[in-house]
């Protein structure tokens, strides 16, 4: 798998009242994915958006939609956010007793099966399940809210992620206070797709932020 860095902008720091107009702003100022967090109020303590919302802004760009799934139960709920338009579904290992199941049903669907991992789970949760993944999405904040710290003891967690994967063509996610001084950390412990919210939409500079946090990743 290519090692070139993706930058995913969550649309969570977007301005919701225009937000086809900015997911038109993240693609052309040169993002890879457009990052959709789903949040429900019971998984995590915030609301955010359904598959009607994924729907509405599907026709902005060509680029994939990642849409990461902080809701239990998920499965209910998969297929409508694939018939929205999503392109990759990511489900957490904490959300459902049958995470083999909720991933074998994103691919029967044929969109990228991704599982996250909330800071406190130990990568061992995901091991068994590796081959049913085409991304790990490790969170570097309890997942509910933008605009938090980044969790330093999280890049361990990266680097032995990294390691389970192998040469297996699965990519590695990093989300939650990923900015210029944090992205070099997750991806010299080897992850390629970084998710940022604030960092991406502060000051409205959104080309500049994005550059910045991909030179920083290379770096
Ligand atoms: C947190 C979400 C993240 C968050 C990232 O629950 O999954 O995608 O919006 O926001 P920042 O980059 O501001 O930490
Ligand atoms: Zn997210």
């Amino acid at each position: 798998m290519s090692t070139d860095i993706l930058i995913a902008p969550s649309i969570l720091s977007a301005d919701f009242a225009r937000l086809g107009e900015e997911v038109r702003a993240i693609d052309a100022a040169g993002c890879d994915w457009v990052h959709v967090d789903v949040m429900d109020g019971h998984f995590v303590p915030n609301i955010t958006i359904g598959p009607g919302v994924v729907r509405a802004i599907r026709p902005h760009t060509k680029k994939p939609l990642d849409v990461h799934l902080m809701i239990a139960p998920a499965d209910p709920y998969i297929e409508a956010f694939a018939v929205a338009g999503a392109d990759r579904i990511t489900v957490h290992a904490e959300a459902g007793p049958h995470l083999d199941r909720s991933l074998e049903l994103i691919r029967s669907l044929g969109k990228k099966a991704g599982v996250s991992l909330t800071p406190q789970t130990p990568e061992s949760a995901i091991q068994y399940v590796l081959d049913r993944s085409d991304l790990v999405l490790v969170m570097t904040v309890n997942p509910g809210f933008g605009g938090q710290a980044f969790i330093p003891a999280m890049v361990d967690k990266i680097r032995r992620v990294r390691t389970m994967i192998g040469d297996r063509p699965i990519h590695l996610e990093v989300d939650g206070g990923v900015a210029p001084d944090t992205a070099g950390s997750c991806t010299a412990a080897g992850a390629n797709v970084l998710v940022a919210g604030s960092a991406v939409f502060k000051d409205g500079a959104y080309a500049a932020n994005i550059a910045a946090i991909r030179a920083a990743a290379r770096a």
